[in-house]
């Protein structure tokens, strides 16, 4: 298992890339299924998940091309129209190709996902929409087998809570069941409307993705398409972070800073100095001392989840307390212990972290537990005085491209030993 070595205390200056979303490219790919046309993708970010997924998508029957960052995939036939155990259980987002394969072929055995490092996460609404949809599901054997002989057909269906893939995959099933599907309280995330931009490339007829109301007219067939995966907010977001927490200077290029909205203005509040230079880059420059600034989770375009381990990790360097709240998922404080061995002063109280700053933090040995504590730890690190020793970096790697070199070449002292 790889390890990182960080040597805090050097500022990061320079620039560094954005690569493509992570969180838009598996549904992208999951969506190929819903065609036996050509599917050609670009910017597909080179992380373990992507290839977790396209792995799964061969076993069902599509071939996949890779040259680069552009990935093509054609499924001339669905050969098995199932998600494993053994891939489902290293990779949650396995269970988007539910919903494209019963659209397709009115089958599918989807295994259920089970545990997870940051809570309980369920597919309950995937289920619930696809029922709604015309599929009848039974579960058994740890799968949840779900049958539409007849074809999907439209539906009113309101997600009792905001669901990103939830959405996602209902959004798929859709594109092919006969009549209009409205999908309410839908995700607004513009990984749901890449994923919508793609799926009318192929055919579709969407409306309204990124509102909270998706209307679907279904369409007897999709056929190929081109398309641009959008950029990594949260890889964008979590160098903003490396940024100010090292008190730099580093232009996080090729990003959309809308994306990153909600981060942005917290860390303007926290007396972090951030402006676009242009369209697609954000400049970030940590500027003296940094202030405590409460921060709630929220879908987005409130500040998301996936920046809170990060947020966290900064809040550990600036004066006063911050109070970190965590709505969408239940467990995800685990990267909170480990910044404590760094030496941060941080309580867990239910859904909410107490963060006393400024504490000097110091090199440890730590373990990352999930993707993005993985991320914060590698954040702490690289402002604590002497050595970290990161265990288990294959969690950073199923969704940071190359972060240890994209961080290296702004002047960070990290490396990677097995
Ligand atoms: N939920 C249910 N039932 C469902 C679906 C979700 O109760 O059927 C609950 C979940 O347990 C959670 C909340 O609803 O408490 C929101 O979960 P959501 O379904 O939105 O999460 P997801 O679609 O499984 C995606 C991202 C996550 C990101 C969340 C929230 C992908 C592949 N994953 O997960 O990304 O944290 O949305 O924004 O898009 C990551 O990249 O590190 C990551 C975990």
């Amino acid at each position: 298992m790889d390890k990182f070595v960080i040597a805090g205390g050097t500022p990061l200056a320079g620039e560094v890339s954005t690569s493509g979303s992570k969180n838009a490219a598996l549904p992208a790919l999951a969506a190929a299924l819903l065609t036996e046309e050509p599917v050609i993708l670009h910017r597909i970010p080179r992380v373990r998940d992507i290839r977790t997924m396209q792995r799964l998508l061969v076993d069902i029957g599509s071939r996949s091309d890779v040259e680069g960052e552009t990935v093509r995939l054609e499924t001339p036939q669905i050969v098995c129209p199932e998600a494993p155990y053994e891939l489902v259980k290293t990779m949650r987002a396995s269970s988007l190709v539910l919903g494209p394969l019963v659209a397709r072929t009115g089958r599918a055995r989807v295994s259920l996902p089970g545990g997870c490092a940051i809570g309980a996460r369920p597919i309950n609404l995937h289920i619930f929409g696809l029922e709604q949809l015309g599929a009848r599901i039974e579960q058994a054997h740890g799968y949840i087998q779900a049958e539409a002989p007849e074809g999907l057909h439209g539906a009113t269906v309101h997600f009792d809570r905001i669901t990103v893939t939830g959405t996602e995959d209902l959004m798929m099933a859709a594109t092919l069941a006969k009549g209009e599907t409205v999908l309410r309280n839908a995700a607004r995330e513009p990984e749901v409307v890449d994923l919508a931009n793609l799926l009318i490339a192929m055919g579709a007829k969407i409306e309204g993705a990124g509102t909270s109301t998706i209307r679907i007219e279904g369409v007897t067939r999709l056929g190929g398409a081109e398309h641009t995966i959008i950029p990594d907010r949260i890889e964008a977001g979590t160098f903003l972070v490396a940024g100010a927490i090292t008190g730099g200077d580093l232009a996080i290029t090729d990003c959309e800073p809308e994306h990153v909205g909600a981060l942005v203005s917290k860390l303007q509040q926290a007396g972090v100095e951030v402006t676009q230079p242009d369209g697609t880059t954000l400049r970030v420059r940590g500027r003296g001392k940094l202030r405590s600034v409460d921060m709630t989770t929220e879908e987005y375009p409130g500040f998301a989840t996936d920046l809170q381990a990060q947020y966290m990790a900064l809040m550990t360097q600036a004066e006063g307390i911050a109070i970190v709240v965590e709505t969408i998922f239940e467990n995800r404080f685990m990267h909170a212990q480990e910044l404590a061995r760094m030496g941060a002063n941080i309580r867990i109280d239910g859904k909410q972290a107490i963060v006393a700053g400024r504490r000097e933090l110091t090199g440890a040995g730590v373990i990352a537990s999930d993707l993005r504590a993985s991320a914060s730890l590698v954040l702490a690190a690289l402002v604590a005085r002497g050595e970290t020793v990161i265990d288990r970096v294959y969690h950073i790697d199923r969704g940071y491209e190359k972060i240890e070199a994209k961080l290296a070449q702004v002047g960070a002292k990290i490396r990677r030993v097995e």
